[in-house]
C-alpha cells in the first residue's frame, strides 16, 4: 500500500479527484493498482506544445520520478477521455507520463460509420512515415526532463509503435502493447528490449494464429518477453472497456498492472 502524506502536489491531485490515491511525495512507488486506474472522471494532466506537437503531460505526484512513459494512443488520440484517465493512472504509479497528439488535433470519431470519414484513408494518411516523427518529439521531451529511463506504453494503433520504439537506437528500455494493430513481423524481430502485450479474446486484428505467430517472434529475439490473453474481451479493452463487465473491468485494471509491473522491472530496475 502506499502512503499517503499531505504534500502540496498530492492534496492539488485529490481535490480534483478525490478517493484516488497518488504515490507519495519523494517516493515514487505504486500502490494498490484497482485503486490507482481511473475509469471516470477528470483529467488531471496538462497539454502543451513542444516542437510543433501537441502533448498531453502528467506528472506524478512525487519528486524525481526515474522513469518516463511514453503513451501511445489507439486512433482515438488523446483526446479521448479514456486515454487521458489512463496517462494520469500511469502518473499516479509514479511515472511521468508524456502521450503525443499522433492526429494533429484530428483523431477518428468515435463512430467509424460517421459520413466523411473512411478508416483506410485514415490509416493510410497515419502511417510511419507521419507518425514516427510525432512519436519521437514526445521521446525528445521526455529525454529532456532527467528521467533516468524511458517506457513506451501503446494500444491499437499506438501498440504498433510501441514495438517500432525497441529497435536498436530508439533510446527505451521496456515497452507494452495492448491489442497492436497493424504490427509487422519485421516491428517484432527488431525489439532489443523487453516487450509486454495484452491480448484479446476477439479481435480481428490479432487472431489466435497471429497471437502464435507473435509468440513464436518474440522468442527468437531472446528478450524477456509476455503475452497475457484476456478472457472475455474485446479488441479496445486496454483502454475502452466496459467496466460495468465484471470480466472487461478485470481486464483492463489486469492490462494496466501488467504494464506497470513491467516498467517497474525492466526500465525501474525492480528486479
Ligand atoms: C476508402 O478509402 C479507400 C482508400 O483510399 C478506397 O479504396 C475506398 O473506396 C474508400 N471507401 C469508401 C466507402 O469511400
Ligand atoms: C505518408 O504517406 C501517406 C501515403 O503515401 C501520405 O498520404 C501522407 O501524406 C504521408 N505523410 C507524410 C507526413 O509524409
Ligand atoms: C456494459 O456491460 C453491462 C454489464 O454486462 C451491460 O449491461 C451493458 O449493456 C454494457 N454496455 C454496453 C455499451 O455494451
Amino acid at each position: 500500500m502506499i502512503s499517503m502524506r499531505s504534500s502540496l502536489s498530492a492534496l492539488l491531485l485529490w481535490s480534483v479527484v478525490p478517493l484516488i490515491p497518488v504515490a507519495s511525495a519523494g517516493e515514487c512507488s505504486y500502490g494498490d493498482i484497482p485503486q490507482i486506474i481511473a475509469h471516470t472522471g477528470e483529467p488531471v494532466g496538462r497539454e502543451e506544445k513542444y516542437n510543433g506537437v501537441n502533448l498531453y503531460i502528467s506528472e506524478p505526484g512525487c519528486e524525481n520520478p526515474k522513469v518516463g512513459v511514453l503513451y501511445l494512443t489507439d486512433v482515438f488520440g488523446i483526446q479521448l477521455l479514456e486515454n487521458k484517465l489512463l496517462a494520469d493512472s500511469f502518473a499516479r504509479a509514479g511515472f511521468l507520463v508524456v502521450a503525443p497528439d499522433l492526429f494533429d488535433g484530428e483523431p477518428a470519431p468515435a463512430d467509424f460509420g460517421t459520413p466523411g470519414f473512411n478508416i483506410t484513408d485514415f490509416i493510410l494518411k497515419h502511417g510511419p512515415n507521419a507518425t514516427d516523427p510525432i512519436v519521437d518529439v514526445g521521446l525528445a521531451y521526455l529525454g529532456e526532463t532527467g528521467v533516468d529511463k524511458i517506457a513506451a506504453t501503446g494500444y491499437c494503433f499506438g501498440g504498433r509503435y510501441a514495438f517500432r520504439l525497441l529497435a536498436a537506437g530508439k533510446g527505451v528500455d521496456a515497452a507494452f502493447a495492448a491489442h497492436p494493430s497493424l504490427l509487422e513481423d519485421r516491428e517484432i524481430t527488431a525489439v532489443t528490449n523487453p516487450i509486454s502485450v495484452a491480448a484479446a479474446e476477439s479481435d480481428t486484428t490479432m487472431s489466435p494464429e497471429r497471437r502464435s505467430q507473435i509468440e513464436a517472434l518474440l522468442a527468437d529475439t531472446k528478450k524477456p518477453y509476455q503475452v497475457n490473453l484476456y478472457s472475455g474481451t474485446s479488441h479496445g479493452f486496454g483502454v475502452r472497456a466496459n467496466v460495468s463487465d465484471p470480466q472487461q473491468k478485470f481486464g483492463k485494471e489486469s492490462a494496466f498492472s501488467q504494464a506497470v509491473r513491467w516498467f517497474e522491472a525492466w526500465a525501474g530496475g525492480a528486479l
